[in-house]
Formats: structure tokens, sequence, C-alpha cells
């Protein structure tokens, strides 16, 4: 039976290795050395690494790609794409690729609100609490300066503070509705502290408010933080091109490629098990870039989601549509990123990725990462709809199988060779390889 522990984040890296090999790793093989060999020699980067998080016992490799020949808004850039699905860089290149000469990837911004709301309980009279709101508006804002100030001198702070009456879907239940404009700035913890303020503000207040001494009425904030839903912090990319232009798809009719490729985004936007599948792709490309530059993907995925079922059903993220000749395909997609503080410069990797990008803004930012998930979705519909998903996928996934059964460095190029021409499976990379050996 395994040990609890107490103070296990007090002990050395080596010795938190040592303890878990005892009491859950006896039977593994090397399992120290397994850990160890991912330690890296440069011992500052380590200990930069190891204070990331608590109880950091080595690192977890991705592979960081490159998907070049993005035009975005008439600007050439390389993507950095941080993930560990075989298919997904070498399809966004390729989707890269083909939007190049059809005048690239155009991009907007349509909105770059942030959400927080203070939760809290309130059992007198609506009226009363309405009026108190508007007395104390200011001094909230008031309160609010010591913490805005140097956002406010950039442009951004504080946009809104409403009070909201949720009555009606839970007894008692009311919020601070807050906006905020973060700039550069993801603004989680810029977010996190000004609703901490103002929940304190706000309680104070209460308490010496004598309409609310005299009622009795009773107020408990229940908890101040941010939302990851932003509906109002979106950008849209766009791809078009005459139909006509939609040559290369696999040999097949650009006409009756459109036709297909249109029908199968309106799959998704009606049919929620597709959906949901049809912005995984999206997220495949997303979610790389998001993690080459720092930015915090569950954060991404959760609001992402959330948008992609803000009608009541979950639905997808991209259209299409071709009207009087002219395919064109979109993404609207909720990003809430940052390019300053969070490991932006902290992690040297990240810092390199930004540079890759020419140091973007967060809306920059926004843009790049919407047309990285629009490329993936397009390269996903193109291969589902021509030729099937499996051949370039498990084209991809070669080197993994080649990898699983021990090839030697010749053997993979042999296998590279010969699965130029023949098709990919796990009988017929073991047969290749067994073939090869004997
Ligand atoms: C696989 O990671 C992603 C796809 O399933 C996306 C899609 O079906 O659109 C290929």
């Amino acid at each position: 039976m395994p040990q609890t522990i107490q103070g296990f984040s007090r002990l050395s890296k080596e010795e938190k290795i040592n303890w878990l090999v005892d009491n859950f790793l006896p039977d593994a093989t090397n399992a120290a050395a397994t850990l160890k060999q991912y330690w890296n020699s440069n011992n500052q980067l380590q200990q930069l690494h190891d204070e990331f998080i608590e109880n950091t016992i080595s690192n977890y490799y991705l592979p960081l790609g490159v998907a070049p020949n993005f035009v975005i808004n008439n600007k050439t850039f390389a993507i950095p794409m941080a993930i560990e699905e075989s298919s997904v860089v070498a399809a966004a290149s390729k989707a890269a690729k083909f939007w190049m000469s059809r005048g690239g990837f155009k991009a907007e911004i349509l909105g770059t609100q942030k959400i927080g709301q203070v939760h809290f309980t309130y059992t007198g009279e609506n009226l009363l609490l309405n009026e108190f709101f508007d007395d104390i508006e200011s001094i909230l804002l008031a309160d609010l300066k010591e913490l805005t100030a140097s956002m406010e001198s950039r442009g951004g702070g504080v946009t809104s503070i409403d009070l909201v009456n949720k009555t009606d879907y839970l007894e008692n239940y009311y919020q601070l509705y807050v906006t905020f404009e973060t700039l550069d700035a993801m603004g989680a913890n810029f977010i996190n502290s000004c609703l901490e303020q103002l929940a304190e503000s706000w309680q104070r207040e209460f308490n010496n408010h004598l309409a609310f001494t005299e009622s009795k009425a009773e107020m408990v904030v229940i908890m101040s933080i941010l939302s990851n839903y932003v509906p109002g912090c979106v950008v849209r990319a766009e791809v078009c091109c005459a139909v006509s232009e939609l040559t290369e798809a696999d040999g097949i009719d650009p006409e009756v490629f459109a036709s297909k490729f249109i029908q199968a985004v309106r799959i998704a936007e009606v049919e929620t098990y597709r959906a949901v599948t049809h912005n995984k792709g999206i997220m495949n490309g997303i979610d790389a870039v998001v993690l080459a530059t720092g930015n915090d993907f569950r954060a991404i995925e959760a609001g992402a989601h959330a948008y992609a079922a803000r009608n009541g059903s979950y639905s997808s993220l991209t259209h299409a549509t071709v009207e009087n000749g002219i395919f064109r395909f979109w993404i609207e997609i909720p990003l809430a990123l940052g390019t300053v503080g969070g490991l932006t410069k902290l992690h040297p990797l990240v810092k390199l990725n930004l540079e890759m990008l020419g140091n973007p803004s967060a809306p920059q930012l926004m843009e790049i990462i919407a047309v990285a998930g629009l490329a993936q979705n397009f390269g996903a519909i193109k291969s589902l709809t021509t030729t099937g998903i499996q051949k370039g996928h498990m084209k991809m996934h070669l080197m993994n199988m080649l990898n699983q059964v021990g090839a030697t460095n010749s053997e993979k190029a042999k296998a590279v060779n010969h699965f130029k021409t023949h098709k990919v499976t796990h009988s017929a990379v073991d047969l290749f390889i067994k073939n090869a050996r004997t």
C-alpha cells in the first residue's frame, strides 16, 4: 500500500523521484532514469522550469514545429506550433501554401472586451440594491484607481460595471458584471485583482449603508473571478477565391469540391456529433499556437466551445458560402490572449516564438491564431471530402509506427520510400520491417 506523505513539496527533486519510485513505480524499469533524462543540463534553465509549478520532477517535451507560408493581411508568417499529433503541422503548412497563391488569409478583430464577475447573494428589496449601486458606483471605481492607473495610462482599464439581478435563475443571486480592456495582456491577474478589490469595497459600503441595516437585508459575496467566456473578444478570419480557382483539390472538379466542402460545413453547423470533431480539428491548429506562444489553452478551449454553443446548440465555429461564383470560408472565435506578462518573457521558447511572429500585439496574435484554426479546418475538410483523412494521417503517423518497432535509420529510409506508393497500415508496416530483417 503506497504511503501518504506530508511535506512532499519540500523534498528535493531527487527525493521526490525516489519516493515516487518506491511507492508508485516499484516495478517500472528505469523510472528514475527515464525522468532524469529530460532534465536540462543547463541548470539555470532547468531551475526556471522547475519553478513554473509545484512539485516538478522532470520536463515533458512536445515537438515545436513551424508552418511556413502563411500570408495574413498581406504579410507572410512562419507560425510556431507545439503539438504531438503527427499530421497537424503538415496540414497547416499545406493549407497555408494553397491559400498563399489565392490572396492569403484576411483577419479582423471584432472586439477585445474581457469580462469578470463578483457573485453575491442579497436578501433585501431589489429597488434598494439598485439605488445603492447607483450611489456607490463612483466609490467603487475610485477604490480601483491604484490597481487600474497603469493600465489606464496605456488606454485600458475597467470599461463598465453593471449590477445584474439573477434571481430568476437562483434565489437571491446577483452579480457585479464588469468589463475590461486589458490591451496586450491576457489580463487574468489584473482582472481578478480588480474584482477582489471591488468585492471588498462593495462589502464595506454595504455594511455602512443604513437602509440595509434598518431593513436587515443581508449580502454575502460568494466569489470574484474573471470569466473565460469572452463573446466580446472575438476575431474573424477568412479566405475567399473564385470557385474555379479551387483546383489542386486532389483532381476533383472545383464545383464539386466547393459543393461538398460547403455541405460538410453545413453538417457541422446542424449536427452536434460532427460539430465537436469539426471544432476539435480547428482547436488542433489553435491550441498548438496558443501553447507555443505561452498562452492558456484551457481558457481558450473553454471559451471557444461555449461560443460554439451560444445559440443554444453546439455548432461549427467555421462557415462557408458560394455566392456569385465566389467561395468564402471563415471562422469567428473568441480568443483572450496575451503577448505581454505570463510566460511571454520568462520562457525562452515562448519569447523566441513571439519574435518569430514579429512580436505581435495581442490583437495581432488573435488574428494569427484564428488563421491557424481556419487553415487546419480547411485542410481537414479538404481531405475528408476528397481522399479521406486516413491516407495523409497514416503517412504522417508512419514514423511513430516505425519508432514503435525500433526501426533503424536505414530501415526508416527504406520504409518511407516503400510507403510512398503503398497504403500505410499497422500490419503493412510490421510486415515490411519483418521482411527487411530476414
Ligand atoms: C483529427 O485530430 C481532427 C479531425 O478529425 C478534424 C475533422 O474531422 O474535421 C481530422
